[in-house]
């Protein structure tokens, strides 16, 4: 495999010195850029695209070409796991995700196994190896998955939910049923997330959309034990490199230092916690990454400059430890001209950081 040209991503992840602060975007590939609309019509669908590993690699590259960005991250959705265990994944124009077979019952849990990621999920590997090809070792590709508790909340739902009733009506009533399938999950995000290792994926990071709408009880009992697992399944090491993990709960601000005592190497943080609060909590025991309000993209580019110098300074001088991110996925009408002032802001004004 060739040599990272670019490792700045890597390096801050794990607390080396970096010239200046790296960055990428949650969803860079994705519906702001009209290539990629225009990608996505030649492959048909999202799931199509996910499918054919040189489109989804040409999607995973285009954000690249246009933005000097310090990683790619896997054009793939944290929804493939639960399609791969049968649930029949589709999506319905303007509603997001549905499965045609949700979960329902303990018969339905026991009743799924765990996908092979060189059988029904090869597609994805293929894309990895896809991807790392043609990266041609500029930049390192970042592999993902869906935590356990949040894919189970797309599988016991059918689909996207406000209330999470079905989900929740399952973990107070039926508590066993739903840990059977978190534990089927860790398992499977387990094999899958270390076979994109192997694939390639030089670092991974773990989704957890929904962990935010537990109480600090549920939370540990059925999202964050699930990761903790996960990190402690997962090869560390691969090529001579370590493979950094992020964990990312969105509205997890609460609980910093249960993340960071799973062991992994960075907390993903959104947009609702002061990133020098967060420093102060986890001091040098995790990396942070984060954690601009994707809506500020929406602003003049004075406006986006003044966000990421105080998001900066917030992160302070110890001038490492820090990837730059939104705290959410990019909005999918922002202007992509704003992405750039962004991304150039970052790297122009965290210079005098890492002197
Ligand atoms: O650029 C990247 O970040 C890599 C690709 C990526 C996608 N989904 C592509 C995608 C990643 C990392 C994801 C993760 C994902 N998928 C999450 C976790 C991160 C988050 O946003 O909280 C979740 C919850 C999903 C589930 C999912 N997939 C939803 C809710 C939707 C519909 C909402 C939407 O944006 O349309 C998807 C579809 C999806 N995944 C799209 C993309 C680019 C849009 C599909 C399209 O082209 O129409």
């Amino acid at each position: 495999m060739s040599e990272l040209k670019n490792d700045c991503y890597l390096r801050a992840l794990l607390k080396q010195p970096v010239d200046c602060t790296p960055v990428w975007m949650m969803r860079q590939a994705g519906r702001y850029l009209p290539e990629y609309r225009a990608t996505r019509g030649v492959a048909g669908d999202f799931m199509s695209l996910c499918k054919n590993a040189e489109l989804a690699s040409e999607v995973t590259l285009q954000p690249l070409k246009r933005f000097p960005l310090d990683a790619a991250i896997l054009f793939s959705d944290i929804l493939t796991i639960p399609d791969a265990m049968g649930l029949g994944l589709y999506f319905e124009a303007g509603e997001g995700p549905k499965f045609s077979h949700p979960i329902t019952c303990k018969a339905d849990v026991e009743r799924i196994g765990i996908p092979d990621p060189e059988g029904e999920l090869q597609y994805v590997m293929n894309a990895v190896r896809q991807i790392r090809h043609d990266l041609q070792g500029e930049v390192p590709l970042i592999g993902f998955s869906g935590s356990p508790w949040t894919l189970a909340t797309y599988m016991v739902e059918g689909g996207s939910s406000k209330a999470f009733t079905k989900i929740k009506k399952m973990m107070y009533a039926e508590p066993q049923t739903l840990h059977l399938l978190l534990d089927k999950l860790a398992d499977s995000v387990i094999e899958y997330l270390n076979a994109q290792i192997k694939a390639g994926a030089q670092a991974v990071m773990v989704f957890d959309t929904w962990g935010g709408v537990l109480t600090p009880r549920d939370y540990n009992e059925f999202s964050l034990r699930y990761m903790h697992k996960i990190v402690d399944g997962l090869i560390r090491e691969n090529d001579g490199r370590r493979v950094p993990v992020t964990l990312f709960t969105k509205n997890g601000g609460m609980w910093l230092e249960q993340i960071a005592a799973t062991g992994c190497d960075a907390i993903g943080l959104d947009w609702t916690i002061d990133i020098s609060d967060a420093k102060r909590r986890v001091g040098d025991k995790v990396a942070l990454q984060g954690n601009m309000d994707p809506s500020v993209l929406y602003a003049q580019p004075e406006r986006i400059r003044q966000e990421v110098a105080t998001i900066l300074e917030g992160f302070g001088d110890t001038g490492t430890g820090h990837v730059f991110n939104l705290g959410h996925g990019i909005h999918l009408d922002v202007p992509p001209e704003n992405a750039g002032v962004f991304v150039d802001a970052v790297h122009e004004l965290s210079k005098p950081y890492h002197k």
